[in-house]
């Protein structure tokens, strides 16, 4: 398969994909980059703006993965805004405009998922389906999941070791955000075998 990884942060989804996939991984962040490229070498990854990489390469691809950032979309920022912590942001469109996109332009065989978090307002396009306090628009069938492996969120530091990933060394800026931010690897691999069409074990 030719995977299209955006916004790949360290790489949690993509742990358990295997070294059979021609991947390439988009992230702007280069620090983030370089620490990707550490652990899956044989990945191609471009540092670029990833919103602006898919409108110009959706076609070339067999499977998409896209992780837009979630702070304007997510319950801690409604939370924030009314705690006199945060100043309240427009919710970011690059999430829909990346659905509609997908939904409407890519090739009839190439299969796709954008996961957001659940937002604090009604979703602008309802997901698809929803897992564990998050939100998936997609286009092939996704089946239900268990996570075995509940992380204490709150505990993590960015000297945590997460699903086998310790940064501590990197040159990233926020390693408790890039640790907290991943996709948990199993639930990873299960969308990918989803799209495989590869029952689950
Ligand atoms: C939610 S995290 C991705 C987590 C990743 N899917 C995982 O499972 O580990 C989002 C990442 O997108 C990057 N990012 C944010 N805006 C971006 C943009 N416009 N283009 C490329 N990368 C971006 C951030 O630096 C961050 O690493």
């Amino acid at each position: 398969m030719k995977i299209l990884n955006l916004y790949a942060g360290i790489g949690g989804n993509r742990k358990l994909w295997g070294d059979n996939h021609e991947i390439v991984a988009v992230e702007y962040d280069q620090a983030t980059a370089d620490e990707y490229s550490r652990v899956f070498p044989k990945d191609k990854i471009i540092v670029t703006d990833a919103h602006e990489y898919l409108l110009r390469n959706y076609m070339k691809f067999d499977f998409i993965w896209s992780s837009p950032p979630c702070p304007t979309h997510s319950d801690i920022r409604r939370c924030g805004v009314h705690a006199g912590q945060y100043e309240a942001l427009y919710p970011e469109m690059s999430l829909y405009q990346e659905i509609i996109l997908l939904m409407n332009f890519s090739p009839k065989e190439t299969k796709f998922i954008v996961e957001n978090v659940k937002p604090y307002y009604e979703p602008l396009i309802q997901p698809t389906y929803k897992l564990h306090r998050h939100f998936y628009w997609s286009n092939f069938k996704l089946t239900s999941f268990e996570v075995v492996n509940n992380r204490k969120h709150d505990k993590i530091q960015g000297n945590s070791t997460v699903y086998g990933f310790n940064i501590k060394d990197s040159k990233i800026k926020d390693k408790r955000k890039a640790l907290r931010n991943m996709v948990d690897p199993d639930l990873g691999k299960h969308i990918l075998d989803c799209a495989l069409n590869k029952p689950p074990k």
